[in-house]
């Protein structure tokens, strides 16, 4: 009986020993491997931010899109490859100075004034977001007409594809 007394308390003494122990080493652990979470959000966050720079650096209708910017196509654009594109345009623009069609005549147009050509009535939707014709305001334009110039009446989807629309204007460039 006594011996068994005593066994039980040694039993005991032990258990509890160990529980302790384990306690200690689970709250230890959990303490430190808190801190380590918290560190690695840290490290996530500053992981995001440059990506939702290069989201920003990407404004302009081409959010989307991979490849090289329109500096970089247009830089080194055909004109003659543009030149086929301009079937696009044609049934409603003339690339004659004053000659109107659907559109204005785009005679000279890189470079020009918005809403510039003489005796053509504009809907005003294009000089409400742009003032001149530069190679990067065309570009974002004819991405998608409606959507860069609400209200606009140049019924046009758009040219999807950037290198095309950096020949278009390359051939543009070279009219007037
Ligand atoms: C279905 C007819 C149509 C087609 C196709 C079309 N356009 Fe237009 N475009 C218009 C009309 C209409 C306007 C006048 C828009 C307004 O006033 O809102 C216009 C305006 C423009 C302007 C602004 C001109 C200025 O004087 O400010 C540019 C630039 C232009 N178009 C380029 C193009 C190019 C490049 C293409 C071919 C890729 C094209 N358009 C295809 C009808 C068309």
């Amino acid at each position: 009986m006594f011996d068994t007394m005593t066994i039980t308390k040694a039993v005991a003494g032990v258990c509890t020993a160990l529980l302790i122990f384990l306690f200690g080493k689970w709250a230890a652990e959990s303490l430190y491997g808190g801190a380590a979470e918290a560190h690695g959000e840290e490290h996530a966050q500053a992981y995001v931010i440059p990506v939702e720079d290069a989201g920003a650096d990407s404004i302009g209708g081409e959010a989307v899109e991979e490849g090289p910017d329109f500096a970089t196509l247009y830089a080194s654009a055909d004109a003659a490859a543009g030149e086929g594109l301009w079937r696009n345009c044609r049934a409603c623009h003339s690339l004659e100075a004053g000659k109107n069609g659907t559109g204005p005549s785009l005679h000279g147009i890189v470079g020009r004034t918005v809403d510039a050509a003489e005796g053509y009535s504009y809907s005003g939707a294009l000089e409400a977001v742009y003032d001149v014709w530069s190679p990067e305001h065309l570009d974002a334009f004819l991405t998608d007409p409606k959507g860069a110039a609400p209200g606009t009446k140049m019924t046009f989807k758009g040219i999807s594809k950037a290198e095309d629309r950096a020949n278009l204007i390359a051939y543009l460039a070279t009219q007037g």
